[in-house]
């Protein structure tokens, strides 16, 4: 069974994301949505919510591979929970060539400390490609319309929460 973990923080989770989970649960037997805790990084709900919603939007959006796509949180190494859940691939999202640089100096850091472990890319889809979570998270503060670029229930939820 080969798994693959794909690590982020999600906050929000985007269609660009969906996208990239739809394709990746395709490819691998068995794929592990990871949130990242990040406690130095101030967010708009834990990452426990995070998971939660995903595990949501997954189940509604995508029943074609719900049942092999785990969410779950963690905090430490991206390699670490990798070789934890004996996963042998990190999957990542790659929308432009702005993604390139730092996505590349990530893989090469990830191999060098746990060589056994891979980083795959996945162009987003071009409809997405645009996408991005700290963009969301700023239109809805300001009450903008984020429908058509994240699930119904995630612009629901920032919506309620921008007032
Ligand atoms: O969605 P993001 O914020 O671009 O995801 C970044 C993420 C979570 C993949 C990256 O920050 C990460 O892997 N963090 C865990 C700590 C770690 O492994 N750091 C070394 C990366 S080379």
């Amino acid at each position: 069974m080969t798994t693959a973990v794909y690590p982020g923080s999600f906050d929000p989770v985007t269609l660009g994301h969906l996208d990239v989970m739809h394709r990746a649960a395709w490819a691998f037997d068995r794929l592990v949505v990871a949130v990242l805790i990040n406690p130095h990084k101030s967010v708009t709900i834990e990452a426990g919510d995070r998971a939660a919603e995903i595990r949501a939007v997954v189940e509604e959006s995508a029943p074609d591979v719900s049942e092999r796509v785990e969410v779950v949180t963690f905090d430490g190494l991206t390699v670490d929970l990798a070789a934890r859940l004996g996963a042998r691939f990190i999957v990542r999202g790659l929308r432009a060539v702005s993604d390139f640089e730092s996505e590349m100096q990530m893989a090469h850091t990830n191999r060098k400390l746990r060589p056994d472990v891979d980083t795959v890319f996945f162009m987003t889809a071009l409809e997405h490609a645009y996408l991005s979570s700290s963009l969301i998270r700023e239109i809805a503060s300001f009450r903008g319309d984020v429908s058509g670029m994240v699930p119904p229930a995630v612009a629901r939820r920032l919506a309620l929460r921008a007032g």
